[in-house]
Formats: C-alpha cells, structure tokens, sequence
C-alpha cells in the first residue's frame, strides 16, 4: 500500500473514532430524525469543528422547532455549549423570513435560493449575537458558526436549559423587568440593533437574570421596519410585566428614552 493511501487510510479512522467519541448520545431511537438533522454536509461541518478544536462531544437534543434543533456540546474543557443546527430542508423557511433580510445592509447580496438564505439565517444570527454580545447585552455569547450551524455559550447547566420567563416567571419581576429596559437600550444605541421577535418565550431566566435568546431575525435600526419591531418589542415586553404586576412604563416613554 502506498504511504499517500496509508494516510489516508488513518485519518479516516481517525475522523471516525473522532465521531464516535463525539456522539456521546445515543441517536439510535431518533434514527429518522438523526439523519433529517445530520445530513452529510451538516456532519461535515461538525467534523470541522472537531477538527479545529470548538467542539469535542455532541449529545441529546435540548429543543426540536421546526427550522432548527438546539443540542447540547461541550468543549474540549467539559464547558457546556449549545449547538444550533438550522435544517435546510425546512420547507416553510423562505416564508416571512426574506423581509428580516432584505433591508439588512450587512447581507444585500446573499442568494435567493432556500440553502443560501438558511446560511444567511445562521451568519445572521451569530452576528447579531456578537453585536449585542459586544454592547453588554446579556446574550449567549456566540462562539462559531458555519453554514447551518451555530456554537454558543449554554444557557443552563448539565444539558438542562435555563427555563424561559414564559415557563418560569420571575418572582424578581421588577428587576428582571428592569434589566430588559437597560438590554433593550444598550441593543439600539449600542449594537445598533432591533431583536424583532422579543417576548417571553424568547428571553430565558439564569440565575435570577434574564438572557434574551433567538437573534437570527434582528435587523439593525436603519431597517424599514426596525421602529416597528421595536414598538412591538416594547409592547411584549410591557403586557408581560403588566401581569405578573410591574408599574410599567408607557410603551411611547420607553421608546422615546430608547430612540430620543
Ligand atoms: N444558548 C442556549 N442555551 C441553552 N438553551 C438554548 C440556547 N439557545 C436556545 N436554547 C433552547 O432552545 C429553544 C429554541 O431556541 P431558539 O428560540 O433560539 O430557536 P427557534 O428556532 O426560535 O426555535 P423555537 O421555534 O422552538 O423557538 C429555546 O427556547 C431554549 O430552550
Ligand atoms: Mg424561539
């Protein structure tokens, strides 16, 4: 056997040891579900990251949605992580999501076919996350992305994610409520950003604070539509607290002391 074929040979078995070690769930029983997700290209790109040292293990889902499955990773060091992974096959995705693109300046000449778009989709979220990450908004801090795939920080522990304030509403709710007001000023003036999909199934409670989660959509304040979404945001935010008790301020206030 030539060296050339040898080598091959090893780095084969070492890519595939590598696999095993890595999978440390076991995915027979979501075999269906395993192979929907993981893809060859999909599987490609976690051996990247394998590779290049982002990821060292991969386990059990932490959330199935219809476009995206969350699971859970960790690195090299036992640090947790969560690995997003966007599905390209999602038939729905070019539905509603071409009008958080279009308008975005940071992403004018991306392909109009469903691939590249789901692509956008997750170097959009990353972005997003570095941009608010970077302006002090809590947020998982994101750590790679490739195509459809996303590392960040994990939000929760063990394998077990934080529990959304939809689940789990805060008994600190003024605090929390506060907090949110200083996120959402801190995102506009300061990562130049709109989440656009704010609410309480969207920000998660960690350690008695929240954690806004689901960046992809957020477009930068120049965006037609970023005073729209913003209002929304506000509004969300507002009929939340509203219930669990909170004096809140008037929508138009918070955005004035936001925008003004
Ligand atoms: N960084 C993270 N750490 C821990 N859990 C996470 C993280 N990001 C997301 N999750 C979990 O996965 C769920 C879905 O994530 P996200 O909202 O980002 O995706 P989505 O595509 O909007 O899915 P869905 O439609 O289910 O909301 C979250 O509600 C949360 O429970
Ligand atoms: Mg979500």
């Amino acid at each position: 056997m030539s060296k050339k074929i040898q080598e091959k040979l090893e780095h084969k078995e070492k890519l595939a040891e590598k696999r095993d070690r890595m999978l440390r769930h076991d995915f027979s029983a979501e075999r269906a579900v395993f192979e929907e997700v993981f893809d060859q290209a999909t599987l490609m790109v976690i051996y990247d990251f394998l590779n290049n040292g982002i990821l060292y293990e991969l386990h059990g889902v932490v959330n199935a949605g219809k476009e995206a499955r969350v699971y859970w990773g960790k690195d090299k060091d036992g640090n947790d992580l969560a690995v997003k992974i966007y599905l390209t096959t999602a038939a729905e995705f070019r539905k509603g999501r071409l009008k958080y693109i279009e308008g975005d300046h940071r992403f004018k000449n991306v392909k109009r076919d469903t691939r590249s778009l789901v692509f956008a989709w997750a170097q959009k979220e990353f972005k997003n996350l570095e941009q608010a990450y970077n302006a002090k908004v809590r947020v998982p801090k994101p750590i790679a992305v490739k195509d459809n795939v996303l590392v960040m920080e994990f939000i929760g522990k063990g394998g077990v994610n934080a529990p959304s304030l939809k689940e789990h509403p805060p008994s600190n709710a003024e605090k929390v409520y506060k907090l949110l007001l200083t996120y959402l000023h801190r995102l506009y003036c300061k990562a130049d950003l709109v989440h656009g999909d704010l609410s309480e199934y969207n920000i998660m409670l960690w350690k008695g604070k929240p954690v806004i989660i689901d960046m992809a959509q957020a477009v930068p304040t120049s965006h037609p539509m970023a005073q729209f979404f913003l209002n929304r945001d506000i509004e969300n935010i507002n009929r939340f607290f509203v219930r669990l008790g909170v004096e809140v301020l008037s929508t138009g206030e918070i955005y004035k002391r936001i925008v003004g």
